[in-house]
């Protein structure tokens, strides 16, 4: 299949230098925010063989109860930043706070993991560009779903050909109300999960995108959202998120010429429902060359944590490895300038055309 090759390519683009003494040794790493990802991030941290836990910084403290040093809660950044060592951070606070954090830690010389979405603006998150850059800071994303090992699986098979000409990518994203979201809606807070899968998993950026959002809990931003469009490899794409279904579901399907493919990424499944060949016994139904269902196949697959993948790929970028794949800081500004795009369309009723980042390399 037709890609563009080096658009997605995790490690490609990264001039950000690495610390020699950072290649072997054992990395000190802290978590901002303890909130629900948070809390996650510190019980990896606290148990990864390849770091020591440096401490982690929540004004509001342990809500959740993930850190069990009590002594390594702290309350600022400048708190931790006056203990010592500290050679990265993963940021985890509230996304429009990403950027003031970035700035304080970027300013001490610490590489960052900063969770998705990269800001709440991509005015934001080209700052956050900036800075990391003019420090010489390294920088990466926590788009989790991309370490997700369903998805991996899809990817390889899909750009190794499996299903042929690719026609289209369709991604559902529901589920229940997240009440602590207060600062962004769905499509910047879910669906750039999907702007992001779309794009990634053929290897091809958005090209065009429309889409309609609904306004459905009486909060400021939007809860549900259905985008479509055309990647520049000339496949087509859906994706639809929400946050007011009261059952979960994450999909990701892949049609191309010779089947599908499936991901379900709760479950950490993937199927393969091949193209079948139609025996006609019907005659008005010559006419017809359609596919039919073949052989269905379950891959077995590893069911790894995909944060702890995350994880490692940000260690391994630390410590100079040529082959880690992160999700690069300006492939999380584009994934929020995609988002823009979205809520643009959804707001003007217009298809809207996606120029090149400003980010981009
Ligand atoms: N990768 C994923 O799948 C995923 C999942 C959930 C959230 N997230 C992202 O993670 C970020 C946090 O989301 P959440 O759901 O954990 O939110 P949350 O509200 O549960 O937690 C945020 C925490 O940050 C703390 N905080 C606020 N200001 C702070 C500061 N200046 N310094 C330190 N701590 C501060 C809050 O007290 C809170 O405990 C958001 O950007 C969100 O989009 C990503």
């Amino acid at each position: 299949m037709q890609t563009d090759a080096g658009t997605w390519n995790g490690s490609s683009s990264l001039p950000r230098r690495v610390a020699s003494d950072l290649r072997n040794s054992s990395l000190r790493g802290a978590v901002i925010g303890l909130g629900m990802i948070g809390r996650h991030h510190a019980r990896l941290l606290q148990s990864s063989e390849r770091v020591t836990f440096a401490g982690a910084v929540d004004p509001g403290g342990d809500r959740y109860r993930a850190v069990h040093d009590r002594a390594l809660v702290l309350e600022s950044v400048e708190e931790l930043l006056a203990r010592g060592r500290l050679d990265f951070a993963v940021v985890a606070v509230p996304t429009d706070l990403h950027l003031p954090v970035v700035e304080q830690l970027a300013a001490a010389g610490i590489s960052m993991l900063i969770e998705k979405p990269l800001a709440a603006s991509s005015e934001q998150a080209l700052r956050i560009v900036e800075v990391c850059d003019a420090a010489n800071v390294q920088g990466a994303v926590g788009h989790v779903e991309r370490f997700n090992p369903a998805l991996q699986e899809l990817r390889r098979r899909l750009l190794a050909g499996q299903v042929g000409r690719l026609f289209t990518t369709s991604t559902v994203r529901s589920g229940p109300f997240p009440a602590r979201i207060q600062d962004v809606g769905v499509v910047k807070d879910l669906a750039t999960h999907d702007i992001d899968l779309v794009s990634w998993l053929s290897d091809s950026a958005i090209a065009t995108v429309a889409a309609q959002t609904q306004h459905l809990s009486g909060r400021e931003h939007e809860d549900l959202v259905l985008a479509l469009g055309a990647l520049r490899s000339g496949a087509a794409f859906n994706i639809v998120v929400d946050w007011v279904s009261p059952t979960k579901v994450r999909r990701t399907r892949v049609l191309g010429e010779r089947g599908l493919l499936e991901a379900d990424t709760l479950t950490g499944d993937l199927y393969f429902y091949e193209n079948g060949e139609v025996g006609v016994v019907w005659s008005a139904a010559q006419q017809f060359r359609g596919v039919s269902e073949g052989d269905v196949t379950r891959y077995a697959l590893p069911r790894e944590e995909p944060l702890r993948i995350e994880h490692d790929c940000f260690l391994d970028l630390l410590q100079g490895h040529p082959s880690a794949e992160v999700v690069t800081l300006e492939q999380g500004v584009q994934i929020v300038e995609a988002a823009e795009a979205v809520l643009e369309s959804a707001r003007s009723g217009r298809t809207l055309t996606l120029a090149p980042s400003a980010a981009r390399s």
